[in-house]
């Protein structure tokens, strides 16, 4: 084969390898984060409405919850109901789902809002077309979402402030693990969470760090907290994952009990760690009533009544006495 011929073929073999690799990238990326709204398959006919559930992280058992009760009203109501997004956590991803959702003209479209900079227009430009846009968990107060439902996330940073300084009769060196800097809720939870403890001389926080919501992290980001801060003996988790990822890490440094652990929300493995003593205490959400009620104030609005533009659902502390008794502490207790 001449030089000229031999060169071409590995030219195209060169191409042919790049072109698979782009698609099998776009095709990985594809499946990793994006779930397609499948109306094709649906019959709309059977239905009312078609609204539209965009959480953070689809793949996160907090936000299934929230798809549950929002799946249990809509069926409830004749509503068909999408429940799409990011499978992990991406703002590009959830921005062009909320995005493809209007453009696909459903009739109301419920989703967080995340950060104003890049969610406000986003809604706006969506309710200006006249789709009704609901933020569920996370708030966008200046956008023109129709309606907030979900936790007051302030005060429940406060209420977290509060327990810890009850628990740790105000003295304690705190370590903050949040799902991200960026996010409202999670700025709104610090926030509220420092103002509580500010005037409280014993209590010191050093450090805040970011998990990006992943329990993986939040464990990477608690040891390397241990080892650059041995002064640090409490913490405080912010979103769903964090405590657990904080426990684990507190487990295998064998501090169980030296170390203070206030996380978020009570999914199953944080309630089983406040069971065994590793975390103290937890802020409890109500995700599944979110979701139902989020459906129930969109069929409201589509159908022209008025709704609250916010409405909180409940948040309180839960520590290991406020758990239902267990055959074991039945037994301790009457011992
Ligand atoms: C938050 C959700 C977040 C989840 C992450 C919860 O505490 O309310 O917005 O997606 O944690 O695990």
């Amino acid at each position: 084969m001449s030089m000229g011929r031999l060169s071409r073929v590995a030219y195209v073999c060169g191409a042919l390898c790049f072109v698979v690799s782009c698609s099998l990238a776009i095709f990985w990326g594809y499946k990793v984060f994006v779930h397609k709204p499948s109306m094709e398959k649906m019959d709309q006919a059977k239905y009312k409405y078609h609204f539209v559930l965009v959480p953070e992280e689809m793949d996160n058992e907090y936000w299934r919850l929230v798809g549950k009760g929002a799946q249990a009203a809509a069926k409830q109501n004749g509503v068909l109901l999408e429940y799409v997004g990011p499978k992990q956590a991406n703002f590009d991803v959830h921005l062009k789902t909320i995005e493809m959702s209007a453009a696909s003209k459903v009739d109301g479209i419920m989703t967080q809002g995340l950060s104003d900079e890049q969610f406000t227009p986003l809604i706006n430009r969506v309710v200006e077309k006249g789709i009704p846009v609901i933020t569920v968990d996370t708030d966008t107060v200046n956008s023109k979402r129709l309606a907030y439902i979900g936790t007051d996330n302030y005060y429940s940073g406060v209420l977290a402030g509060k327990a810890l300084i009850a628990d740790t009769k105000g003295h304690a060196n705190v370590a903050i693990i949040t799902g991200s800097f960026y996010k409202n809720h999670q700025q709104q939870r610090v926030k509220g969470f420092e103002d509580a403890v500010k005037s409280e001389n014993g209590i010191h926080i050093i450090d805040v760090e970011e998990s990006e919501i992943s329990r993986v992290r939040a464990s990477e980001k608690a040891f390397q907290i241990l080892q650059n801060h041995p002064e640090v003996n409490a913490f405080f988790g912010t979103s769903a994952l964090d405590g657990v990822g904080i426990a684990q890490v507190v487990e295998q440094y064998k501090k169980t009990g030296q170390v203070y652990i206030i996380g978020f929300d009570t999914l199953p493995d944080t309630v089983n760690y406040i069971r065994n003593g590793t975390i103290q205490a937890t802020v409890v959400q109500e995700p599944y009533q979110m979701g139902y009620e989020a459906v129930k104030l969109m069929i409201d609005l589509v159908e022209g009544r008025k709704v609250p533009s916010i409405v909180h659902t409940d948040t309180r502390i839960m520590r290991a006495k406020d758990l239902p008794l267990t055959r074991k502490n039945i037994g301790e207790g009457s011992k």
